[in-house]
């Protein structure tokens, strides 16, 4: 794959607007285009501090949007930014969701997976396709993106919360299963034709496990320690298939997921060193 100098390397550009979404969530904006498609990533370089992979959660060709979540040094370093400050972006990278017109997709979101999976759907209605959208989240504070869902045409969106306080109760992923059998999907009549997914990876596994047996065909998206976002550093390359995440990934056809003998089990860091789930 051939990645142009210019994506290579990383140029600044001032934040224009800054979006609470929850007390740990922020949702920037920078007047850019990186022409990124759904499932893409960005490297996002906090001077002095780190540079780091993100979703792209929207990109029009006028506009960029990212949604993080402050969890560690460079997240947390970044959340004390205002508008007007520069950040470094380079991209975008990595490999996206595909569909066909007018197919029903499952869109399956959890933590900040629900930006990109609101690029997807963006980006899916303009070809016809219907979505039944499942967001879930540990309780009802931490969903993400409600309000944008609720409001597409051709969607129909399923909230989940672990403990009840929004929605249906238990994990999103099971109330997608639930309504497989509940609609009594078939081949012949599908409820989706298609199930995309991206949160926590145990999220995935069970997403990959539901598709297989449901004989469903399903892209997820991965994460792993990416360095340098396309191909040259080995970072992300994964058991024991050897394919690197950053090209590769981080969206990946579920067959392919299913190869990855560390997908659900490990991960690793920096160094390489792994780390269990
Ligand atoms: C393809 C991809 C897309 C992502 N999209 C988003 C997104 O849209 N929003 C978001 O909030 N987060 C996203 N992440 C995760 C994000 O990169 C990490 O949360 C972030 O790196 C945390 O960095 P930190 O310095 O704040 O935390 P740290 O304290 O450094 O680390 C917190 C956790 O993040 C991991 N991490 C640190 N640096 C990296 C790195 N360079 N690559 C991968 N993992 C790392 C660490 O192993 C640790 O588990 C994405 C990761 C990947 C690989
Ligand atoms: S991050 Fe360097 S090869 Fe993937």
């Amino acid at each position: 794959m051939h990645i142009p100098l210019d994506s290579r390397l990383p140029k600044t550009f001032p934040i224009a607007k800054i979006r609470r979404e929850t007390e740990m969530v922020r949702t920037l904006t920078f007047k850019a285009s990186f022409g990124a498609k759904p499932g893409q990533f960005v490297m996002v370089w906090i001077p002095g501090v780190d540079e780091i992979p993100m979703s792209v959660a929207f990109d029009d060709g006028k506009t960029l949007q990212l949604t993080y979540f402050a969890v560690g040094d460079a997240t947390r370093a970044l959340a004390e930014y205002k508008v007007g400050d520069l950040v470094g972006l380079r991209g975008p990278f990595g490999t996206f969701y595909s569909w066909k017109s007018k197919q029903k997709l499952a869109l399956v979101a959890g933590g900040y997976g629900a930006a990109p999976m609101y690029f997807v759907a963006k980006q899916a209605i303009k070809d016809r396709c219907t979505l039944e959208v499942f967001v879930g989240a540990r309780s009802a504070e931490h969903l993400l993106y409600l309000k944008e869902f609720s409001m597409l045409p051709k969607t129909t969106l399923h909230v989940t919360t672990d403990d009840g306080s929004k929605g249906w109760k238990g994990f999103n992923v099971g109330l997608l299963e639930k309504l497989l059998t509940d609609r009594k999907h078939s081949k012949k009549h599908p409820f989706v034709h298609q199930i995309f997914a991206c949160g926590p990876e145990r999220m995935l596994v069970s997403v990959s496990r539901l598709a297989l047996a449901k004989n469903i065909p399903s892209q997820l998206s991965l994460e792993r320690y990416m360095k340098c976002g396309y191909g040259l550093c080995g970072n992300c390359v994964v058991d024991p298939l050897g394919i690197r995440l950053c090209i590769d990934g981080p969206v990946v056809d579920n067959k392919l997921c299913s190869q990855i003998a560390e997908f659900g089990e490990y991960h690793r860091d920096a160094v390489g060193k792994k780390h269990a789930f």
